[in-house]
């Protein structure tokens, strides 16, 4: 079944939550253009709408009403979204509002130290239950600012802190060992803020020139385009254009890695929107040969991991991911559930503790997948299904709609 044909894509919804988040806090009315339609993103904008911050949406855009918060003791239901607890701990924190943070089963099992204990050393009231929300936030007496060395490879605890460090108006240092996502970085700086990085150090500092609201237009999400382009890639005669989508480098290491392992993708009409470089992405089928994922790629195609592992049972070869132990503590342990179910659709993989290793050319047969609500598992096991010829079933399908509720219906108009 090959891929081909024009699509366009949803807003990306790392930058959705950070629009959202920013535009809280900045005086008056804020717009928001192709907002990601992720329920992840909907529960940040309920959770900011619990504590006073209106918003009026008009199919994917939105003019929000920054600065209004309401201070109560509330609680706020993040869902399924890491993103929307942690990054919102660190924007209340700063702001010293009251609140509890909870989830649903998988993101209480996630971990929370990983803000906690930085955000603490703010001077923040903040606590979780033995690194694991619920998240607890209690107003404080001073905040200080913050230098930090970041042990884990993350933007949710970055953006966390740069929040907490705008929303308090503190200076804020940050250093990673790799780059992570910067849309929280580019969207400060882009409306004023005095933010620098240099190599791998990221200073927030307190002076701001004269701030702007946000005016922003979101480009497709690259996360949700990657389970497109990995189909188009190992599918023969495949030849498939993604329109205005997200081409960030700190996102590109799963396109990338693809490029290395022979995959034909070209670039087309590259251009930079609100400080993030934009795109068209076209690809279209050539053989593909194994290759070694190491450390040094994993935070820059992170989310893309499961897809990528799918892609590698169609390359000749022997592909190898390490580095990649974080993939365990996201909305399934996605080592683990990768090779669940690619083994039971007969690919030859081998599960390490930091990652996998995976042998091909191997032809796939249908499976009952088993996807552990994770939508992103969900997503790479129905391409898995496609690229074998068949559909397989999957046990979940609804989550999906955790990031990417038109994914079905884009993929039925690109299968020939
Ligand atoms: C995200 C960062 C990544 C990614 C997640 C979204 C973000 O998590 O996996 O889906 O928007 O900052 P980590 O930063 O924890 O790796």
């Amino acid at each position: 079944m090959p891929i081909r044909g024009h699509i366009n894509l949803p807003g990306d919804k790392s930058i959705s939550h950070r629009a959202l988040l920013i535009a809280s806090i900045l005086d008056g009315e804020n717009y928001i253009y192709n907002l990601s339609t992720a329920i992840d993103v909907n529960n940040t904008m309920q959770c900011l709408n619990q504590i006073g911050i209106k918003s009026s949406r008009q199919k994917n855009n939105v003019v929000i009403k920054g600065n209004t918060f309401i201070s109560s003791q509330k609680t706020l239901d993040c869902g399924n979204s890491g993103t929307t607890m942690r990054l919102l701990s660190g924007l209340l924190g700063g702001l010293n509002i009251s609140s509890k943070l909870i989830g649903d089963k998988s993101l209480l099992k996630r971990p929370m130290d990983r803000i906690v204990n930085p955000l603490k050393n703010m001077g923040i009231k903040i606590s979780c239950n033995n690194n694991t929300a619920p998240i607890t936030i209690k107003e404080s007496e001073k905040l200080n600012g913050l230098n930090y060395n970041m042990n884990i490879s993350s933007a949710q605890i970055k953006s966390a802190l740069l929040l907490a460090g705008v929303s308090s108006n503190n200076k804020i240092t940050i250093n990673e060992q790799y780059p992570s996502r910067n849309h929280t970085e580019i969207m400060l700086k882009n409306i004023g803020y005095n933010i620098n990085v240099t190599n791998n150090t990221i200073t927030l500092h307190t002076i701001k020139h004269n701030l702007k609201n946000l005016d922003i237009h979101i480009p497709g999400d690259i996360s949700s385009a990657a389970f497109f382009i990995g189909a188009a890639c190992m599918i023969p005669n495949s030849d498939l254009k993604i329109n205005n989508v997200l081409i960030n480098d700190t996102r590109m290491g799963f396109i990338e890695i693809l490029k290395k392992m022979g995959a034909g993708i070209i670039i087309h009409n590259q251009k930079n929107v609100n400080g993030e470089s934009v795109g068209d992405i076209q690809v279209y089928y050539k053989p593909l040969y194994g290759i070694d994922i190491d450390d040094k790629n994993i935070s820059s195609m992170i989310d893309e991991l499961p897809i990528l592992a799918v892609v590698a049972t169609q390359a000749e070869g022997i592909t190898t991911v390490s580095g990649a132990k974080e993939l365990r503590y996201k909305e399934s342990d996605r080592i683990k559930t990768t090779v669940e179910n690619l083994k039971n659709m007969g690919a030859k993989i081998i599960e390490k503790n930091d990652g996998l290793i995976i042998e091909g050319p191997n032809i796939l047969n249908k499976a009952n997948i088993k996807c552990y609500n994770d939508h992103r598992i969900a997503m790479s096991f129905i391409i898995a299904g496609i690229s074998s010829g068949n559909y397989n079933n999957i046990d979940n399908i609804d989550c999906i709609n955790t990031s990417y509720p038109e994914f079905i219906d884009t993929l039925k108009k690109i299968i020939r």
